[in-house]
């Protein structure tokens, strides 16, 4: 009865042999998946799960966000079914507003608003059906069909964590639990600037361990105009369809310099 679906995480190996199919079974086309514009404010679903602190994920971000608030966006708005999308490295103000899931929903009134907003930045892919979601819950929507609450967008913040402690979250003794785990929020682009990381160079920029052949994460994509290719797009139009071969080793590299893929 306690909403706990969280995005699914896959280990870098586990996902390997799922990029191998692909790569051999799937001739890739330069099929876009960056189907779905974020809008620079409106409403959308989320809900939390784990990123391990000093993590490597799909953005391949400095591994120093991981101590300032960070969230994954649902793929198709995340722009990319591979490692670094659009998405990346973006900031939104979130602000929760209701429950999803309770009975009945809890409805924060404006004092509880007030408190229940937090600035994250995008680091991370939550994953699209069927490969990874094979409930079609949270992070599957579609440019013409929503996710299961409803909404086009899906945030999966990272907590708990020291940027975003368990206790961020609203508790409504009278429901007997303390972790609602899914809720409605207003959200809206904002510069990072306004992000808790910035100013904070070692939370900044594309991790030291990576190329940006392998990752993107740009400081402040919408006001520097440095918005990230989708991965996918890039691994689709280049040598990786005529070599399936050399590009399963790239591939291999790559997955083994994370520690997840999501
Ligand atoms: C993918 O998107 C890019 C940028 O919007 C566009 O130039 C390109 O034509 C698109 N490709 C396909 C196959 O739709
Ligand atoms: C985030 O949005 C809330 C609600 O509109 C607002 O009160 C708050 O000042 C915003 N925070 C930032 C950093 O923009
Ligand atoms: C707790 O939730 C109930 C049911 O949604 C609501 O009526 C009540 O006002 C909430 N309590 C607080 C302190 O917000
Ligand atoms: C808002 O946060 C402040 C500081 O943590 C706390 O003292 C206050 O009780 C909170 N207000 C509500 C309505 O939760
Ligand atoms: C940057 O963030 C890290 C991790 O929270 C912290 O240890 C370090 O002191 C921060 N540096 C500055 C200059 O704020």
């Amino acid at each position: 009865m306690v909403p706990q679906r969280r995005c699914q995480r896959v280990r870098a190996t586990g996902i390997l042999v799922l990029l191998l199919t692909a790569t051999f079974v799937t001739p890739a086309v330069g099929k876009n998946i960056s189907t779905l514009p974020i809008p620079q404010q409106g409403k959308a679903s989320l809900t939390h799960y784990d990123l391990t602190l000093g993590a490597l994920a799909s953005c391949g971000c400095s591994t120093g966000s991981t101590y300032f608030p960070t969230a994954a966006l649902s793929q198709a708005a995340y722009g990319s079914s591979l490692a670094s999308g659009p998405a990346c490295g973006q900031c939104f103000n979130l602000t929760l507003l209701q429950t999803y899931g309770a009975t009945p929903e809890w409805l924060l009134n404006d004092e509880q608003r007030r408190n229940a907003s937090v600035v994250v930045k995008i680091t991370d892919k939550c994953p699209a059906p069927p490969l990874y979601d094979p409930d079609k819950t949270w992070c599957g929507a579609t440019a013409s069909k929503p996710n299961k609450a409803g909404f086009f967008l899906h945030f999966d913040v990272s907590s708990p964590s020291p940027a975003i402690p368990l206790s961020f979250f609203p508790v409504n003794a009278s429901y007997g639990y303390n972790d609602f785990g899914s809720w409605i929020v207003d959200f809206e682009q904002v510069p990072c600037e306004r992000w808790a990381g910035w100013g904070n160079q070692s939370a900044l920029g594309l991790d030291a361990s990576l190329t940006t052949q392998s990752g993107c994460c740009p400081a402040n994509p919408l006001s520097d105009n440095s918005v990230c290719p989708a991965f996918s797009l890039k691994a689709a139009a280049s040598h990786l369809r005529i070599a399936p071969t050399a590009a399963a080793l790239v591939l291999l590299a790559f997955a083994n310099s994370l520690v997840f893929i999501a």
